[in-house]
């Protein structure tokens, strides 16, 4: 049986390729895709998740627009890396396909109580005010949810967008406080990981070379947003973040990690958003999250690739 997710997504061009990964495999059942402001305001991101799934062929796919920006700060975004509309590159036309009514918390919540027990695997791909909103509102679906697998935080690499924090994490470190200690099973694909997931020239043109549109996209999505990292990091091409999340449904034993405490910095300025990863086991505090550390990239860009040629 296909497992049940919802994708709760910030597009940005590394979510647009983790939701043409979810749709593109027969294992996932992606019950529906929630917008959350992140890279860009909520409008652009409710909007660029739309126009992926038609990428995708799959304009049937629900979408919602959920909270508009974090519980108690003001939104951070991103457009210098991915762009003014989230999804800068190719020229891609507005969506046809509708966007639902329902708020995208409401969504979550409904879903959730409507399944049973440990049936639900919620894949965060940017901040994590909807999920942290959902919980705090209806704290009975906590224990429908599988498991809650995201990208955000660092430990070896610290942080992308401060010193000491990772985007997803920064930008909401008091929802992500709240999802932290749900008591639910996390795996966390921080920047350790996905650092290591460079999109270098030959599997770029592995994605070129499928000669498909959605091949032809990615691989245009990437030659833009690589530019930023590239220079910034000197490294061979971008981390292609957001698909591990994905990619680590399909196949868990591309990566490899640890069971640790993970507590997220909400209060100190100069640390907000850090993802305090007890990775060398030296506090007593339980563990509470998997905490990634390692992928075999050229598996996992193999697989990314070999899935992408189906759409
Ligand atoms: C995360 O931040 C966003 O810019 C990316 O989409 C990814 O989810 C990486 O820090
Ligand atoms: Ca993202």
């Amino acid at each position: 049986m296909a497992r049940k997710i919802i994708i709760d997504t910030d597009p940005g061009q590394d979510d647009a390729v983790a939701i043409l990964l979810a749709l593109a495999s027969p294992e996932i059942e992606v019950l529906g895709v929630v917008a959350v402001a992140g890279n860009v305001p909520l409008e652009l991101t409710a909007k660029n998740a739309r126009i992926v799934c038609e990428l995708a062929g799959k304009p049937d796919t629900k979408v919602f627009a959920g909270c508009d920006r974090p519980l108690r700060q003001p939104l951070v975004t991103a457009e210098h890396v991915h762009g003014k509309t989230g999804l800068d590159g190719p020229q891609m036309p507005d969506p046809t396909m509708p966007m639902q009514d329902q708020h995208g918390v409401s969504f979550i919540v409904e879903t959730l109580r409507a399944e049973p027990a440990d049936s639900v695997t919620l894949c965060a791909l940017g901040p994590l005010t909807n999920i942290a909103t959902a919980f705090e509102t209806a704290p009975d679906i906590v224990e429908k949810v599988q498991e809650i697998v995201l990208m955000g935080g660092a430990y070896f690499e610290v942080g992308n967008i401060t010193p000491a924090a990772e985007f997803n994490i920064y930008v909401d470190p008091e929802a992500a406080e709240i999802v932290f200690r749900s008591g639910r099973p996390i795996t966390v694909m921080p920047l350790d990981v996905t650092h290591k997931a460079l999109t270098t020239a030959p599997r770029v043109e592995a994605f070129r070379g499928l000669g498909t549109k959605v091949g032809t996209m990615v691989a245009e999505w990437t030659d833009f947003f690589e530019r930023f990292d590239k220079e910034k990091y000197g490294s061979a091409g971008a981390p292609l973040h957001d698909p591990c999340v994905i990619a680590y449904l399909i196949r868990p034993d591309l990566f490899s990690g640890r069971h640790i405490n993970v507590e997220i910095e909400t209060g100190s300025n100069l640390t907000r958003g850090m993802t305090v990863a007890d990775w060398w086991r030296v506090t007593d505090r339980p563990a509470n999250a998997t905490f990634m550390g390692d992928v075999d990239a050229d598996g996992f860009f193999s697989l990314l690739t070999e899935r992408l040629a189906t759409l």
